[in-house]
């Protein structure tokens, strides 16, 4: 095969270069298409046919629907790591070994702590605020109590910065949600797992005891994993492209769940239980929602379905489907929505225009109904997803640090108005 690719532009060839990946994914290497072609660009809306990095995190393949971090399969992941070993694998590359993840945890405990001048930022939110704009402005916050945290140019700088909002950004998940229900913002427990402490956070009662459900840790422990990273979507780009500018990783990281917080991205899964609760309430009529998805006059689309890369099943969708069915009956839980969202998963797979157009169920549409089971409120579901997404975060934003990439500043094509003389007011 090629290593080149040749364009023509009006009788005029020029040749480029191919990146060839790991994956054996190729691309167009256009970094000199400018400058040779006289200002020719490429215009692509919404990159769907544009990679902005090469990046050796996480591999997905949408039509075999296969995703990897750092080359182990997500399935083998969720069923035999936990959430901080995959942390650490997608930010320096390796599964850590007992001693490294033990110093990686207690390295996390020691930044557990967040100024308690935070509160009065959370304070100022009214309780009806929503928890993504809460957690959003408290993340960003977090860089005037944390100023080392901004210029991460050393390795030891930008691991200090990694593992100090590994600590805080799970108090604030705890607080976000805890100022909303009128219960005390407390801290943690040092003596406890990761994700155990993160779940007592949350639920602890001041007045009892809280005792860890071994079921509802082991279900948010492979949600978070699941969740973890997923090349470069929506918020990924997000976070990259804002840490581009040298923006620290704190803002970078808000950036991020502000674009997180999306309907058409992670908000899906808010959106999803919204939807079935309204099929539900509208006597389970499945076919209506369907006719309406279909309808191009209509903005309704089918939440939780479709993705722009996985034109296959999205396998995080098949895992937590399995795990949706094995918690609720854990738990002794009856959700009428999970019949529902199964008889509309039926349909949809049967129906030409979702056939056609390979929409298939993805992350979100199976995952609200297992925070809903856990106990967590459906305006927290996002505020979890990007709990998860976290060490996907980091670990693309360190990557594009480390590697020295260039802003981001895309170019355009100009539409509008050529030049024109200004017009007085006597001529408008
Ligand atoms: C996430 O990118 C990631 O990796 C994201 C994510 C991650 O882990 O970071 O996986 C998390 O964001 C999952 C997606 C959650 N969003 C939703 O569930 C919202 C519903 N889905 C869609 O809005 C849509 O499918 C997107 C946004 C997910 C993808 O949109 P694309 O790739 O831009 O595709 P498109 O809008 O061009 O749709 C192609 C066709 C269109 O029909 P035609 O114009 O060809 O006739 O499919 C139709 C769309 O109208 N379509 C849908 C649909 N999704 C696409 N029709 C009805 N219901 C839907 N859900």
């Amino acid at each position: 095969m090629s290593d080149k690719a040749t364009l023509e532009i009006n009788g005029t060839s020029y040749e480029f270069p191919l990146v060839k990946g790991t994956e054996n994914e190729i691309g167009i290497d256009i970094k000199t298409l400018r400058s040779v072609t006289g200002g020719v660009i490429t215009i692509d809306p919404g990159y769907k046919n544009t990679g902005s990095c090469e990046s050796a995190i996480t591999f997905l393949d949408g039509e075999k629907g296969i995703l990897r971090y750092r080359g182990y399969s997500i399935e083998d992941l969720a069923e035999k790591a936990d959430f901080l070993e995959v942390a650490y694998l997608l930010i320096f590359g390796e599964l850590p070994n007992a001693e490294t993840l033990e110093k990686f945890h207690a390295d996390i405990k020691k930044e557990s702590l967040v100024d308690e001048e935070m509160k009065k930022i959370i304070d100022a939110f009214p309780k009806s605020a929503h928890p993504m704009g809460v957690i959003a402005s408290l993340t960003s916050a977090l860089t005037a109590f944390n100023p080392t945290s901004v210029n991460v140019d050393s390795e030891e700088a930008m691991y200090n910065a990694i593992v100090r909002i590994l600590g805080k950004f799970p108090v604030l998940v705890a607080w976000t949600m805890r100022k909303r229900q009128g219960l005390p913002l407390e801290y943690g427990d040092t003596s406890l797992g990761y994700v155990e402490n993160v779940l007592k956070m949350m639920f602890r009662k001041p007045n009892e005891e809280y005792v860890t459900n071994k079921v509802v840790l082991d279900a948010l422990d492979k949600l978070l994993i699941l969740h973890a990273d997923h090349e470069q979507n929506c918020s990924t780009s997000t976070v990259r492209i804002t840490g581009s500018s040298h923006a620290g990783l704190f803002v970078s990281l808000a950036a991020g769940i502000s674009a997180l917080w999306g309907p058409l991205h992670g908000g899906a899964n808010q959106a999803v239980i919204e939807m079935l609760e309204a099929i539900k309430e509208d006597g389970g009529d499945t076919k209506k929602y369907m006719a309406k998805a279909k309808d191009k006059s209509d903005p309704f689309r089918l939440m939780g379905f479709g993705h722009r890369v996985y034109k296959n099943f999205d396998p995080r969708a098949k895992i937590i489907k399995k795990s949706a069915d094995e918690v609720l009956s854990n738990l002794g839980v009856e959700d009428p929505v999970l019949d529902i969202a199964k008889g509309l998963e039926k349909e949809a797979l049967e129906d030409q225009y979702f056939v056609d157009r390979k929409l298939y169920p993805n992350v979100d549409f199976y995952s609200g109904i297992i925070y809903r089971a856990l106990g967590i409120p459906t305006e927290m579901f996002t505020v979890m997803f990007s709990l998860g997404r976290l060490p996907g975060w980091i670990a693309q934003w360190k990557e594009m640090r480390l590697g020295k990439e260039p802003i981001g500043r895309p170019r355009q094509i100009y539409t509008g108005e050529t030049y024109r003389p200004f017009k007085t007011m006597d001529k408008r």
